[in-house]
């Protein structure tokens, strides 16, 4: 089975911390979810105290309809993973209902905090490969299960230009899974690591911990400001 548009499903803070080998250290980044979906890291990073603001073109609809979508996406999903159950790794999770059961929970708790007007601000409705900050906002830009993933969708050029984008707002760009959609390590990443680097940039394939899908297990990790004592602009 493939998937062709980017579909709402969502994960929590203590996947993303595993997906991107986040330390208990950076509790104090400012984070931006690009391509976040219903995913809870958002809410749940900024519940801890943390700062975090959460993008995706999805955020033009409501929270009925990102209801509603995701909903859909569960039944898509779930099939997609009895199917093709070999390809993923059932430690953590248990089942695919195991999983769906996860991925209901985050968007739950993302919709709770989407439907809160005073939220409206960590909640921006854009995407890759233009973003609506300001150069060095952040600390830390993540992007995950959209760049790479969707490589059917979106060629080569669309990776690299979305990667320098998210390096112009902040300080440190990691993006996860590396995998295709097919399961397969996507055919852009040996391209973009390479004009990344004739670009100037310091694109690194780090192995992470986290692996559900088998080979999905390292992430692309850019530290683009020379100085780790970087003042990121945006005020929360
Ligand atoms: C599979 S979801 C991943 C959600 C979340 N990041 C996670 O890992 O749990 C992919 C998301 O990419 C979003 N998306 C689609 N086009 C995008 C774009 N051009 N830029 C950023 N995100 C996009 C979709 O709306 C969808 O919510």
């Amino acid at each position: 089975m493939t998937i062709k548009d980017p579909i709402p499903w969502g994960r929590t803070l203590s996947e993303y911390a595993a997906m991107f080998s986040l330390g208990e250290n950076e509790q104090s980044l400012s984070v931006l979810d690009i391509g976040a979906g219903p995913a809870s890291f958002t809410a749940e990073w900024r519940h801890n105290g943390g700062h975090a603001i959460a993008c995706d073109p999805l955020y033009a609809s409501s929270a009925n309809e990102i209801e509603h979508r995701t909903s859909i996406a569960k039944e898509a999903m779930r099939n997609f993973m009895e199917d093709d159950a070999q390809r993923f790794i059932w430690s953590t999770f248990k089942s695919p209902d195991d999983v769906v059961k996860a991925r209901v929970a985050a968007a739950k708790t993302f919709l709770d905090d989407y439907r809160k007007e005073a939220n409206a601000k960590f909640y921006l409705p854009a995407g890759l490969p233009t973003l609506p900050f300001r150069d060095g906002d952040f600390d830390l830009a993540l992007c995950s299960h959209f760049l790479f993933l969707y490589s059917d969708a979106f060629d080569a050029d669309f990776h690299v230009a979305s990667l320098m984008e998210m390096a112009r707002v902040a300080g440190e760009v990691r993006v996860f899974p590396l995998l295709a959609m097919t399961g397969e390590p996507s055919p852009h990443t040996d391209e973009v690591v390479d004009r990344l680097r004739q670009a100037g940039l310091r694109p690194d394939i780090e192995p992470v911990k986290y692996e559900f899908q088998i080979g999905g297990n390292q992430m692309l990790r850019m530290q683009t400001r020379d100085h780790p004592d970087h003042q990121p602009k945006i005020s929360f």
